[in-house]
């Protein structure tokens, strides 16, 4: 079997998901359910023997060693982590003590107990830790994409606090040898995204009347890669990667932020009609993000030729996809719009100014 982290979130709960329907391996998912955890991304594995979920923080040393001594998985995939770059800068601290503080006490957990295993065990054991493409820092317009030997610029505590982790898994390769992969991917979307993040949230934003939030001149470019593509390219990763090796994972597909959100409205202008006018009059350009990254844009070449990985989604067929998922659920949608989220976005968006498009 394998052990996960942060299983519950976006990607984490997509990952299971996916690996459920298409291995009979079971995983074990450990969570700590912060407010970006949801159980209930989970809730068609509820009653599958081949998913045991396991309430707990990956910095208890002592829990995440119970579980490698009672499971012994042949490999963990860690993804658990504090995600939003918004959320850093509102309040760093929380991203040192799990992406940070959490990895460093993972390592520790999973070190004694690799180091313990029988030499073929050893061999084939693997870490496997998912990061991302800002650690790189940011691109002018015209600057080629983010290779895997791309110094590290990371500029918001987010990226910084990813960076740090990224360095603390290279040195347990290189110094006690533990068999680690790194893959760095660009911006995900898809389904169970939690709506504090652009797509998921212009979508919801939309459909309940509010304004669009577009931060700065909306000019800012991401690399976007449909979700299930990037659990294809992990998998992958897991299978075949060398130990020690990074790989960058992405869709070579870049989009200002602002065609994004055109796209997103002109979707639901033909999905879900409103009784009159376009979701792109509800556009409304906000104060800037500080430190706010350009552009990110990924060469996915290596893992392409050495791994044979390619993304099956095109944007235009992943995002219809994705806003017929939110038009279909949601009562998801409702669930996750409580408490803390509605605290946050009015710390996020009640103190940014705001003038509508006029385009
Ligand atoms: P997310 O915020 O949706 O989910 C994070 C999950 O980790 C949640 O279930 C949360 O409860 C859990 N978690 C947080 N702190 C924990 C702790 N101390 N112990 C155990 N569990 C904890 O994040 P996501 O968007 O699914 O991202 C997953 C990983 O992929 C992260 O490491 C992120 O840096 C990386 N990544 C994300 C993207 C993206 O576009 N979302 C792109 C590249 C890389
Ligand atoms: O590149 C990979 C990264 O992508 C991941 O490591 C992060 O976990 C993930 O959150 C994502 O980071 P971004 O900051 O790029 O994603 P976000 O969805 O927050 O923002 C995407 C772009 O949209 C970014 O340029 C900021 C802008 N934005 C975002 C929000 C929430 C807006 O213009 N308005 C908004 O309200």
């Amino acid at each position: 079997m394998i052990l996960i982290t942060g299983g519950a979130g976006f990607i984490g709960s997509n990952f299971v998901l996916d690996w459920l329907a298409q291995s009979d391996e079971p995983v074990i998912n450990l969570d700590k359910l912060t407010y970006a955890g949801n159980i209930n991304n989970l809730a068609s594995v509820k009653e599958d023997q081949r998913h045991i979920f396991v309430h707990g923080d990956i910095g208890d040393t002592a829990h995440v060693a119970a579980l490698l001594d009672q499971y012994k998985p042949r490999a963990v995939v860690h993804f658990a982590a504090e995600s939003h770059v918004d959320r850093s800068i509102h309040g760093p601290a929380a991203f040192i003590e799990t992406n940070v503080n959490g990895t460093f006490g993972l390592l520790e957990a999973v070190r004694a107990h690799w180091s313990a295993l029988a030499v073929t065990d050893k061999e084939a054991f693997r870490f496997l830790h998912v990061s991302t493409d800002e650690v790189y820092g940011t691109l002018g317009a015209h600057d080629a994409p983010f290779t895997e030997t791309t110094p590290y610029a990371p500029n918001s505590p987010y990226s910084a606090s990813k960076a740090a982790s990224d360095h603390l898994v290279r040195a347990y390769h290189h110094t006690y040898g533990l068999p680690t992969l790194t893959t760095n991917c660009s911006n995900n979307y898809g389904p169970y995204h939690f709506p504090e993040k652009l797509i998921p949230l212009i979508i919801t934003n939309a459909r309940a009347g509010k304004p669009l939030p577009i931060y700065g001149d909306g000019q800012q470019v991401r690399d976007w890669l449909y979700v299930s593509d990037h659990c294809a390219a992990i998998r992958r990763v897991l299978e075949s990667g060398q130990p020690g090796e990074v790989y960058n994972i992405g869709g070579w597909n870049e989009k200002a932020n602002l065609d994004v959100v055109h796209v997103l409205c002109d979707i639901l202008d033909n999905l879900d009609p409103k009784s009159s006018g376009s979701y792109r009059d509800q556009i409304t350009y906000v104060t800037d993000r500080p430190g706010h990254d350009r552009r990110y844009a990924i060469d996915a070449g290596k893992i392409a030729q050495e791994l044979s990985w390619k993304p099956a989604e095109t944007f235009e067929t992943g995002i219809r996809k994705t806003v017929q998922w939110y038009l279909d659920n949601q009562p998801w949608v409702n669930n996750v719009q409580s408490g803390d989220y509605l605290k946050w976005v009015e710390q996020n968006y009640s103190q940014r100014s705001g003038s509508k498009e006029n385009t």
